[in-house]
């Protein structure tokens, strides 16, 4: 946590290739997180958000990138952008329904993120690519 007024500058950007990349972002995220302010519980989910939006890129647009922005502007916050240029997603309201996965997996990982975030918007263009950008403000 800074005190004093001191401020975080600039964002962090973690391309997201390799499974590794997923614990790259993740630790980035709980540590931005964490040098604004949030609580430990907080650090958790957003650290969590990353994860899934990560894992998401890696498994259906095989690369992208995770952008994590501070906001300090009056209120404290984080704002995280998951982007690729994957296959994208044909309908956005199916996608985020609970158990919809084309991978059979438990497809919760975009309705569960949606949930732990204060803001979360998917603009997703078939055959351009998926950018989901989502935002956490301090309590
Ligand atoms: N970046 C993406 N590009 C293309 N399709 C995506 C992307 N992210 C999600 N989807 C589509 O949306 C569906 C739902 O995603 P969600 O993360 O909720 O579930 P899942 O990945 O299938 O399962 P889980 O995350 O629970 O392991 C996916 O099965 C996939 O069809
Ligand atoms: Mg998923």
């Amino acid at each position: 946590m800074l005190g004093g007024g001191a401020k975080v500058v600039g964002e962090t950007r973690v391309p997201i290739k390799q499974g590794g990349d997923i614990i790259t972002a993740r630790q980035q995220g709980r540590a931005l997180a964490a040098q604004l302010g949030f609580s430990s519980a907080d650090q958790t989910l957003i650290a969590t958000a990353i994860s899934e939006m990560a894992r998401n890129i890696l498994v259906y647009a095989k690369s992208g990138e995770i952008i994590l922005h501070p906001e300090q502007d009056g209120r404290s916050g984080i704002t995280i952008i998951a982007r690729d240029e994957g296959p994208g997603i044909p309908d956005i309201n199916r996608a985020l329904q609970d158990g919809y996965s084309t991978s059979g997996s438990l497809g919760v990982g975009l309705p569960g993120t949606k949930r732990i975030m204060d803001e979360f918007t998917i603009v997703s263009v078939v055959g351009k690519g998926t950018t989901v950008t989502m935002k956490k403000w301090k309590r």
